[in-house]
């Protein structure tokens, strides 16, 4: 199949969270499948040059977008570049007014006030290019509010015209959270007719609202996990759109993300001490933990357990139960290491705690690539206590580099963890720690339980074991996304042959 993939982060050009490492990792399974993938992204030049994709060469495919936002007319240039050690094609659109930022959605805390603006030029930008470059996708592939538009702009614009005749459409939810709402007159700027501005498509309680919009007009909405899709039906985690996404459950499929074995693997992984599999994992995960310490100025002992997270430091990532919970799980025999970004409370209440406790709490405020690999290795459990958790990639890394998991069992972590409990060790199929209850006396009596598992070591080796055995690549879900692209691409040619029937001689 021909499929254009279009989303606001990629690795390794751009990236604040699992987005980023989804979609590049989903394109080059595609790829290697067979299909054709374009991927599509804005051209941030601060991000591109400071990060591991500075060396990739940028060419002009020579085509000049110029497309309706508001009242005005926009232009941007089209860019070329490809996927490193992947054959697909990347397009990123230039726009510097737009994307010549620090940031990708805003800073110090605020989102940049046109975001409406530079995600509705980006969606006009991909339908155009798409047009110009002649690519007849079979499939365009949306991600999260930012490429909302798509949807739309293929159902009531492009799809009336032959190049887009039999395209069909799918959007994937990445996170309900982010729904990209703005006010009403930024209906304006989408150049769609205020009719479209109704509870049944567009707006959203007196708002426009994009990711609603991409529900609403795709062929087929995925998202990240299918206890996810479950969850979001209901009033209590819909975020508000439950009723949207019941009115299209038949529609709606979960496909959990895969872990791109090309970019977190402990054998081949550049950033690490030492790498190791799963035959040399005592070795290895020793080296990578002395090495960690070291660089965070932790004592450096080889028995205590190491405890890790990365993340986004924000209410779903569950930091106001660790919040409730330190003190109790400070009073043990561990170390703790934090790496993230976020809500300036959450960063400082992290950054006390390792004044504080500076022989057992590392945090690092920022985002650090190198740092994240390493702290995957070297750490012998990982948290994860979400809040919710649309799919979450930090567990299955976890797996891959034999570092246990502690998680809530929600969203993607209910598909990916599995608790240890007598009868899971038993069966063989436990690879971690997980809790039901959002409240700080479970995340606490879960991290109790995983340290007195820690010192059995023969149940330790056997859950590290069955996490890095399991199948965590893309592979697998790659082939749900083309079964799901095949279903809607097909509903699309069918309804072209229903308008277009054969002439009767
Ligand atoms: P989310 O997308 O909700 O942030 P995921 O678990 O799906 O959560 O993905 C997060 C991704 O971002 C992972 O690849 C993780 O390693 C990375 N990440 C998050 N915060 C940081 C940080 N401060 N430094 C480096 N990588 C980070
Ligand atoms: C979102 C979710 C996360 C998911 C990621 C990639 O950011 O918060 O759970 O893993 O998207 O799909």
């Amino acid at each position: 199949m021909n499929i254009v993939i279009a989303t606001s982060e990629a690795v390794p050009f751009a990236k604040t969270g699992g987005l980023a490492d989804v979609t590049t990792a989903l394109a080059k399974a595609l790829q290697d499948l067979g299909h054709e993938v374009s991927l599509f992204l804005p051209y941030y030049p601060q991000k591109y040059a400071a990060g591991a994709a500075a060396d990739l060469p940028l060419a002009s495919t020579g085509h000049d977008v110029s497309v309706p936002v508001g009242g005005k007319k926009r232009g941007g240039r089209v860019l070329r570049t490809s996927l490193p050690d992947a054959d697909v094609s990347v397009y990123l659109i230039d726009q510097p007014l737009y994307y010549d930022r620090r940031e990708l959605y805003g800073e110090n805390g605020a989102d940049y006030k046109d975001n409406c603006e530079r995600f509705t030029f980006f969606s006009r930008a991909v339908m155009e290019a798409t047009r110009l470059l002649d690519l007849r996708p079979d499939i365009l592939h949306a991600h999260d509010w930012q490429t909302g538009l798509i949807p739309a702009l293929l159902k009531l614009e492009y799809g009336r015209t032959s190049q887009f005749a039999q395209t069909g459409s799918v959007i994937t939810i990445h996170n309900l959270a982010f729904q990209g709402q703005f006010w009403h007159w930024d209906m304006a700027l989408t150049g769609l007719d205020w009719k479209h501005f109704n509870w049944r498509e567009m707006e959203f309680y007196g708002h426009l609202n994009l990711l609603k919009t991409g529900i609403v007009y795709s062929d087929f909405i995925t998202t990240v996990s299918p206890t996810y899709a479950h969850e979001i039906q209901t009033k209590a985690n819909g975020a508000g759109l439950d009723p949207v996404l019941l009115h299209r459950a038949d529609r709606l499929i979960g496909i959990l993300n895969g872990v791109d074995m090309s970019q977190w693997n402990p054998e081949t992984d550049p950033y690490l001490a030492r790498n190791y599999d799963s035959q040399t994992l005592a070795t290895g995960k020793a080296a990578c933990k002395a090495d960690l310490q070291k660089r965070l100025r932790l004592p450096q002992r080889p028995e205590v357990p190491l405890v890790g997270m990365v993340s986004r430091m924000t209410d779903q990532k569950g930091l106001d139960i660790i919040a409730g919970c330190i003190d109790a799980i400070l009073v043990k025999d561990l170390q703790m290491v934090f790496l993230g970004t976020g809500d300036a409370n959450y960063e400082s209440f992290l950054t006390t705690l390792a004044e504080r406790h500076p022989d057992k709490v590392s945090a690092t405020i920022g985002f650090n690539e190198t740092l994240a690999h390493q702290i995957e290795a070297g750490c012998d459990m990982y948290l994860m206590p979400s809040r919710f958790e649309p799919c979450g990639l930090n567990q299955m890394y976890s797996l891959v580099y034999g570092t246990v998991p502690i998680v809530r069992a929600v969203g993607g972590l209910a598909d990916s963890v599995v608790d240890a409990t007598a009868d899971n060790l038993r069966s063989g199929i436990a690879n971690g720690f997980s809790f039901v209850e959002y409240h700080a006396d479970a995340l606490l009596a879960t991290v109790k339980r995983a340290l007195a598992a820690y010192q059995d070591q023969q149940q330790w080796r056997q859950l590290v074991a069955t996490g890095m055995s399991a199948d965590w690549s893309w592979q697998r879900s790659a082939r749900r996304y083309v079964d799901v692209y095949q279903h809607a691409a097909l509903r699309r040619t069918v309804a072209w042959y229903r308008a277009h029937p054969p002439e009767e001689t």
